[in-house]
């Protein structure tokens, strides 16, 4: 689970660690790391819990953090990764670039579980297995902007982030339609509107904006349990867009053209190739 210090992720984390799975938990600031730890051996004093520490807005950091991850799988878990959840994410005022030229909102929320997924793909085909996307209803009325991805002529957070949100969808459906012939699944998560501290980091107008807004969401152990519904529920569910255990409609813009594009670009900005088993 990438995001697990905070929010969502830690929630989740802990609801997977109470229910007796072995959590691998992603995050990028140690002392956030060691309070998440305190916390959820704290509450689930049987959790088997393990930290890694990563900065996923950078690519080579990305690299690094899937080969510590697959050697732990391997060794513990015979190769077998049952679950991905893409859930790292954040909201920004103004436009910010990553080491490799990334608008953050691009970079973090979507394409580095992009990256992620695909080099720990074998585990997860090994294990016939589930990937989650942290996405939001906000994708709704968003498009891609092909000629201008990372939003650089005119910039607008929030376009962004809505950006950001229907490329976590279109991927989802993008691995759905190359992998769930051999056993993969993916899906998207609408977590809907959830207390946290997303806004707050952004600083600028989002902070103020979200100091309000975020007094009507729900905790984030409301939206946990979507997540570790997907990642156990037997049959697995077939729909690919979810919020509270239900699959909902996504937007007209999921079609499986703009997905298969999506991954293309994708491929080219990190550069990486999803290739189907022999
Ligand atoms: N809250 C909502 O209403 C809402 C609605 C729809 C969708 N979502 C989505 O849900 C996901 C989780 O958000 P949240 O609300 O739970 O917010 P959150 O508490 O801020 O969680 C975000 C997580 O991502 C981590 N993170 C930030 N920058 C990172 C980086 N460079 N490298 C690695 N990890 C990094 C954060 O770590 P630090 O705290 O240490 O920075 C934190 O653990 C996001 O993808 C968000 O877009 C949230």
């Amino acid at each position: 689970m990438t995001g697990a210090t905070s929010g969502i992720g830690l929630e989740t984390v802990r609801l997977l660690a109470s229910r007796g799975y072995r959590v691998l938990g992603i995050g990028h600031r140690p002392d956030a790391i060691l309070r998440a730890e305190n916390d959820i051996q704290s509450s689930v004093p049987q959790a088997s819990v393990r930290y890694f520490c990563a900065d996923l807005l950078q690519q080579r950091e990305i690299l690094h953090l899937a080969g510590e991850l697959t050697s732990d799988v391997e060794t513990n878990s015979h190769g077998r990764l049952h679950a991905l959840i893409n859930n790292a994410g954040c909201a920004r005022s103004r436009y910010m670039t990553t080491e490799d030229g990334i608008e953050h909102q691009f970079a973090l929320n979507y394409l580095s579980g992009c990256l992620l997924t695909r080099e720990l793909l074998p585990l997860l085909l090994k294990a016939r297995g589930r990937v989650i996307m942290s996405c939001s209803q906000s994708h709704k009325g968003a498009k891609v902007h092909w000629n201008d991805l990372m939003l650089r002529r005119r910039y607008n957070p929030l376009t962004a982030y809505k950006q950001s949100k229907l490329c976590d969808i279109l991927f989802a459906k993008a691995l759905n339609d190359r992998y769930r012939s051999f056993g993969l699944t993916a899906y998207a998560v609408d977590p809907g509107l959830v207390n946290t501290d997303i806004g707050s980091k952004a600083g600028g107008i989002v902070k103020a904006v979200w100091r309000l807004r975020r007094r009507h969401g729900v905790h984030p152990r409301v939206p946990a349990k979507t997540y570790v519904f997907l990642c156990q529920e037997i049959p697995r569910p077939c729909g690919l867009y979810y919020h509270a255990c239900r699959a909902q409609v996504p937007s007209r813009e999921v079609t499986g053209e703009q997905a298969g594009r999506l991954l293309q670009l994708s491929e080219r900005l990190c550069g990486i190739s999803f290739e189907v088993p022999a």
